[in-house]
């Protein structure tokens, strides 16, 4: 039976309860960071050799649905109910509400060292420090539309520059690609500000502090703003039945991106997965 993810704001408090109930406990029995150093050994870009999966290449939307669903199985291990809500940030905007709130996600970082202090995801609860980062530092940090150099979360116009493509992908694959629904969606452009960074891109940037780099995943709203990338993504495939992923085959040897991206028919690790298994998720889950 396929489980339902819901939109954030239609979250019970109970349900809130559940979920941080269940993220907590991934935390205390070192699972959840085991999903950080995951996503980190994952986090390559354009300029690193070798094959990039997560990140600056077509398969960013399967690497992170197949992430979604590991990381959803294990919540669901610890408390069958919970599902992995999504994040619409083009609606829920305010840094005053949900999913800040005190009983589920915490507010921004304070002045100074940007440290959270709100929420059960505050260092001082004492079940939240961050062991595996790029930085030193040991609580969560953010920084709400990065005051010093403003952005702003982005827009449903600026989504629909992205969602009204109608190819995946397009040459050359990875963060340069001048059109195609995936780079798009992830948010690689060239310019300054608001423009350099786009949708998904733009995002984790607003949050700022943890989410800025690969140790995203510590600021669990990693997971409900890709679960909204993950919905997109969907709505965009219902949308464009004919338009599979792509590359539908390797580039060929002597192109700058062999062996450096996957094809649609070729495993992704670090699972023995493909693109294609991984385009029809309606039998695993639904969103509500
Ligand atoms: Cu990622
Ligand atoms: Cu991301």
């Amino acid at each position: 039976m396929a489980h339902t993810r819901k939109d954030q704001r239609d979250l019970t408090a109970a349900e809130r309860r559940r979920f941080v109930a269940a993220v907590l406990e991934l935390k205390r029995a070192g699972r959840y960071d085991e999903f950080v150093r995951t996503h980190i050994a994952y986090y390559k870009a354009d300029g690193d050799g070798g094959l990039r999966t997560a990140h600056m290449a077509p398969s960013f939307l399967p690497w992170h649905r197949q992430y979604l669903l590991d990381f959803e199985r294990a919540l669901r291990e610890v408390d069958p109910a919970v599902t992995v809500p999504y994040w619409d940030w083009t609606r829920d905007r305010s840094p005053a509400g949900q999913p800040w709130g005190e009983d589920f996600l915490g507010g921004n970082g304070r002045r100074g060292d940007l440290q959270v202090t709100t929420g059960p995801f505050a260092y001082g609860t004492g079940n939240w420090t961050v062991t595996v980062g790029v930085t030193e530092d040991r609580f969560l940090t953010r920084d709400f539309g990065r005051p010093k150099d403003p952005i702003e979360l982005p827009t449903r116009d600026e989504l629909a520059w992205a969602t009204g493509e109608t190819v995946y992908d397009v040459e050359p694959w990875n963060s340069t690609s001048p059109g195609g629904f995936r780079n798009r969606l992830e948010g690689w452009a060239p310019g300054r500000g608001n423009t350099r960074w786009r949708n998904h891109n733009r995002v984790h940037r607003w949050v700022g502090g943890l989410m800025l780099g690969g140790a995203s995943v510590n600021d669990p709203v990693f997971w409900l703003h890709h679960a909204f990338v993950d919905l997109l993504w969907s709505r965009w495939q219902a949308r464009n039945p004919g338009a599979g992923y792509l590359p539908a085959v390797p580039p060929p040897v002597g192109s700058a991106q062999h062996g450096r991206v996957v094809a649609r028919d070729e495993p992704m690790p670090p699972w023995d997965v493909t693109p294609a298994q991984l385009a029809d998720h309606r039998h695993l889950y639904r969103y509500g």
